[in-house]
């Protein structure tokens, strides 16, 4: 059976969806959970977009050990060099430059000719072969160029110096049958295609990423790249879980197959959902919460009697399963402990104590502590000594018929306690209003969302917001069993972001012209 490399880039296109930054810390825990998942390659970002992007993926080539670790680069040499000083750590670095193809790119926005693209790829392919012996190739918006000249164009990278070359319908525009032609067309026609492997990276501007790439793969393509929960510019990427699966549940389709370890899936989707802020639909392929819930009577007595007549692929297979223990406030630090093990989280013994300390402060509140409420404070942050603000208290005040006041304090890195109280046209508003007047920040919220992690009147409920200050846009989140904590938490959290990434970005230099 043929296997179909997957390359992840959760950490760069990922990344480029509106409101999310991810930090190194989040960078590299999803790195981690990246290898566990069997990813082949991850791109781990765009060095040259500014210094924290370069260390951030030094970051990650120095941690990885099990999959090549991947670079973007404009086909510049100042692009290649950043990448080379990024990835130069990782014990299998590729770089993948690109430079659009398509006539609408080589008028509007490089004002190049169909030969000074050629040349200026080729040149950039060649210098980069000084650094690297894995390079990936991409003429971006592949898809919308003509097909003649994206033949030349992979000659080109071939002899160059390629190890891949890969297809990007950039602006997700193709109908499966189409994007499959360029594949087979590119396998008929182009000399020396053997020595390379061909790869496919689609855009769900039309809805149809993961058919497109599945139809890259029944042409010959080698590689599928996309991202957990399919985010990405716009509308997203294609989905690697979805990929995954339909090679799975379709082998006698496809006769191909991913190396994804299937039951790492659903920890993936939850912690990416997690650390981008981005709430994956209830009625996502694969990984959303109704993608195994059956609904409909006729359809229930139906998986009563066959779970296949209604059900292609179990949850269990991405690894949903229903634990048989529930904590409560009698249980003991070994049932916590085991149910750690069982919900696959490693904590070091300083972890271990913080974590079942805040187990008990929930089982006080609550009856059951459910396998969600765990997720939910155990992927929240167990132990940062780095951030700058760490809330201490809230009161509020409210009243339908009077103006709301919060009061906060606030203990900053340094040990100074900040106090003060604000006013606001609702209790949150009055609550964000009072840490902005104790940091001294100034930022437009630009987003608020709320939702239950579990049921019942009794539910933990998690904020994100998204927050700007000048052209800084970070997110924020926040957990507790009372929503204006959490959402003060939330907020607190995106302003220590705020902070973080204007430090790391003084002096950066990040463009994202041409990088779509
Ligand atoms: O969509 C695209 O064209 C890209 C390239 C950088 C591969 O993301
Ligand atoms: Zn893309």
């Amino acid at each position: 059976m043929r296997k179909i490399y997957l390359f992840d880039t959760t950490l760069r296109d990922g990344e480029q969806s509106p409101g999310v930054n991810l930090n190194t810390k989040e960078k590299l825990e999803i790195a981690h959970q990246l290898e566990r998942l069997g990813i082949d390659r991850m791109e781990a970002g765009f060095p040259a977009a500014s210094p924290g992007d370069l260390a951030a993926v030094n970051a990650v080539a120095k941690a990885v050990k099990n999959a090549t670790v991947v670079g973007l680069a404009r086909s510049r040499v100042q692009d290649i060099d950043a990448a080379y000083e990024a990835l130069k750590d990782a014990q299998d670095p590729c770089l993948h430059l690109f430079l659009a193809s398509s006539p609408i790119h080589r008028q509007h926005k490089l004002r190049m000719t169909k030969e000074q693209m050629l040349e200026a790829a080729e040149a950039a392919i060649k210098y980069a072969g000084k650094y690297f012996t894995k390079i990936q190739f991409s003429p971006e918006d592949a898809g919308r160029t003509e097909l003649d000249f994206l033949c030349q164009v992979t000659e080109m990278a071939i002899k160059a110096g390629a190890t891949v070359v890969n297809i990007p319908d950039t602006v997700g525009y193709l109908y499966p049958a189409e994007f499959g032609n360029i594949f087979k067309t590119l396998k008929e026609q182009v000399p020396g295609i053997e020595k390379i492997q061909l790869s496919a990276h689609c855009h769900d501007d039309l809805g149809m990423a993961t058919a497109n790439a599945l139809a890259a793969v029944l042409n010959g393509a080698d590689q599928v790249e996309g991202t957990i929960n399919g985010i990405g510019e716009r509308a997203g990427n294609t989905a690697l879980e979805e990929v995954a699966m339909a090679l799975e549940t379709r082998q006698d389709f496809f006769q191909a197959k991913s190396t994804m370890v299937l039951s790492e899936i659903a920890r993936s989707s939850r912690l990416v959902s997690k650390l981008t802020g981005m709430v994956v639909p209830g009625n996502k392929a694969i990984v959303g919460a109704n993608a195994f819930a059956h609904e409909s009577g006729i359809h229930q007595d139906g998986m009563l009697k066959e779970k296949t007549t209604y059900e292609i692929m179990s949850p269990e297979t991405i690894g949903l399963k229903e634990s048989k223990l529930v904590l409560g406030k009698h249980s003991g630090r070994h049932a916590f402990r085991e149910k750690l093990i069982d919900l696959g989280y490693e904590l070091t013994d300083e972890q271990l104590n913080i974590a079942f300390s805040k187990f008990k402060d929930l089982a006080d509140k609550k009856k059951e502590v459910s396998d969600e409420d765990i997720r939910a404070f155990i992927e929240e942050k167990i132990v940062d000594t780095t951030e700058v603000f760490s809330l201490q208290t809230i009161y509020v005040a409210y009243g339908n018929e009077a103006t709301p006041t919060a009061k906060v304090r606030i203990v900053t890195h340094d040990g100074d306690v900040l106090e003060q109280e604000a006013e606001g046209n609702g209790s949150v508003d009055a609550i964000y209003n009072a840490i902005d007047k104790a940091t001294g920040e100034e930022v437009v919220l630009s987003d608020y969302s709320i939702k239950s992690v579990t049921h019942g009147k009794d539910a933990q409920g998690e904020v994100h917001v998204v927050m700007n200050q000048d052209e800084i846009m970070v997110s924020g989140r926040g957990v507790s069993t009372d929503i204006l904590e959490a959402s003060a938490r939330a907020y607190v959290d995106a302003l220590n972001r705020l902070i973080e990434k204007r430090q790391l970005n003084s002096g950066s230099r990040r463009d994202k012209i041409g990088l779509v």
